[in-house]
């Protein structure tokens, strides 16, 4: 019944990391450059024109793969398949979803209504054929292009960015995507040096942050800040979408101790890593609250190491301890993250889940290629690269100090497989999704010959263009990419303001 089985090997991180290691000096070479020529006010001044989203009449007359197949015309079961599960599907809205009760569509102080209607990720088939093809036979353009139209696709996105799950990646596409359609990002004011919102509060005050336009809501967040419904609520509307991403516990906590015992340490895990220098890792397992401070004053949050997921996602951090030994308290955090979030992905899949994603947010391929970052390097020497030994008395240890966020995991894991497997034709696009993403990465990092690499039209994609230009953004490391956001977005404000100058004088 299911696909998943075929669904066979996590996603490559590993590949990636190789081509990382082949290609860093030609990156430091790029980025020394880029600084240099100021590129990032030329790229400010470029990146709407290259961007911009195609024009249908650009098109032409070309017909889309499956305008041949019209349903009216031909009962082959194939074409109809793949338009039932396009995202234009998103509009049917006569079904219930998992937002809290007491949601309200969010209407600015314009009086605008929500531009959609949010629909259920999990557990719904899409499967509203009726009202989807009344959708499509009241566009004219349909079949020109596999993607959705500027107006249907969807443009707020709340993401929470949980600590080692991949979500700088997808924190890059978020902003890639924000920018190119100049929409309002909330960002970290300009004077502050990190990227982060904030790592260990869920509060956003107003002067740590770039300011508020004016009587319009922010589109899109994707810098670390602790999930707070009621407080995000604040800054955007209901109606975006909330994105959360989660990665097997195991394999988090190890990364997030690697990386942040050698990056940004709390005391507690230096003074771990002091005990265990030869076997920090194995050290951990064993003894993980060697490696914590009970009494830190950002609470659990300000060790990474302690259910950091279930931190980040925002879970209560009072009582954490004993939180942790009660299932019906771990029950309701669960509860609570499936009705604040509207999307669970999961990072072991990472592929599958920018598929997804795509198809729930009625996004084109081109919104979604990457190349992969901030992946921690190994040398092959080092005390990190040792193997975590898995005896049953370490495993039960870990899974013990874990606790809330492997149940978390194992709840939405499941989920996340079912729906890829009740997904049409799934696994097509995620091939082609994937031959796509190869082929970037090799213009990116190898060919240095072409200036432009063309992404033929399938039934997944239309035809566009990878220029040196998107490279470079897709390589920029997280600070240097906030950092261009908030130059764009700081631009924008000005702009506003001068309007406003002329307007009234
Ligand atoms: C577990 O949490 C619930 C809800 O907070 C509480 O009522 C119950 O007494 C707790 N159980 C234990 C064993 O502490
Ligand atoms: C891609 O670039 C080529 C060459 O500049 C151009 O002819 C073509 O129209 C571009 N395609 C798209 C989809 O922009």
């Amino acid at each position: 019944m299911t696909r998943i089985n075929e669904i066979s090997s996590p996603t490559g991180y590993r590949q990636e990391t190789r081509v990382f290691k082949r290609k860093w000096t030609f990156l430091v070479i790029i980025l020394v450059a880029a600084i240099t020529l100021n590129i990032s006010v030329s790229v400010l001044k470029l990146y709407p024109l290259q961007f911009s989203p195609s024009n249908p009449s650009e098109s032409g007359n070309q017909a889309a793969p499956w305008q041949q197949h019209s349903p009216h015309k031909h009962s082959d079961e194939k074409p109809a398949d793949k338009k039932q599960f396009s995202p234009r599907q998103l509009v049917h809205d006569n079904s219930k979803h998992i937002l809290p009760k007491q949601s309200r569509p969010y209407t600015d102080r314009s009086g605008r209504e929500p531009l959609y209607k949010k629909k259920p990720f999990f557990n719904k088939h899409f499967s509203n054929q009726e009202r989807f093809h009344q959708t499509l036979s009241n566009k004219n353009s349909f079949g020109k292009q596999v993607t959705l139209t500027e107006e249907s696709e969807i443009r707020q996105v709340v993401f929470a960015k949980v600590h080692k799950a991949a979500s700088t990646t997808l924190q890059s596409i978020l902003l890639r995507f924000a920018m190119a359609r100049n929409l309002n990002i909330l960002l970290p004011a300009m004077e502050k040096t990190s990227s982060a919102l904030s790592d260990r509060d869920w509060r956003i005050n107003p002067e740590d942050i770039i300011e508020h336009p004016q009587g319009q809501p922010f589109d899109i967040l994707c810098n670390h800040v602790i999930y707070n419904h009621d407080e995000i609520s604040r800054y955007f509307p209901d109606s975006a979408v909330r994105v959360a991403i989660l990665r097997e516990p195991l394999k988090q906590t190890l990364s997030a101790l690697a990386y942040f015992t050698q990056k940004y340490p709390p005391a507690a895990m230096t003074k771990g890593f002091q005990k265990y220098p030869y076997d920090p890792i194995n050290g951990f397992l064993n003894h993980p609250s060697d490696f914590y401070d009970p009494n830190d004053i950002y609470g659990p949050g300000g060790s990474y190491i302690n259910n950091r997921m279930s931190v980040d996602l925002g879970i209560d951090g009072d009582d954490f301890e004993s939180t942790k030994k009660n299932m019906s308290k771990i029950q309701a955090f669960i509860k609570q993250v499936e009705e604040q979030f509207d999307i669970m992905l999961i990072s072991d899949y990472f592929d599958e889940s920018m598929v997804l994603l795509r198809r729930y947010l009625g996004w084109s391929m081109k919104d979604i290629i990457y190349i992969r970052g901030n992946v921690a390097r190994v040398r092959e020497q080092s005390v990190w690269s040792h193997k975590p030994i898995l005896t049953p008395q370490t495993q039960k240890t870990f899974r013990q100090w874990q606790r809330i966020d492997y149940e978390l995991y194992e709840h939405f894991l499941p989920k996340f497989l079912r729906k890829i497997g009740e997904e049409h034709l799934f696994e097509e696009e995620l091939n082609t999704y994937r031959k796509v993403l190869k082929s970037v990465h090799n213009f990116c990092l190898d060919d240095e010959q072409q200036d432009l690499l063309k992404i033929p039209q399938s039934d997944w994609t239309v035809e566009f263009n990878v220029s040196r230009h998107m490279c470079l953004l897709m390589m920029l490391d997280e600070q240097c990419l906030v950092n261009l956001a908030k130059e764009r977005q700081l631009l924008n404000l000005d702009k506003k303001r001068g309007k406003k100058k002329n307007k009234s004088s």
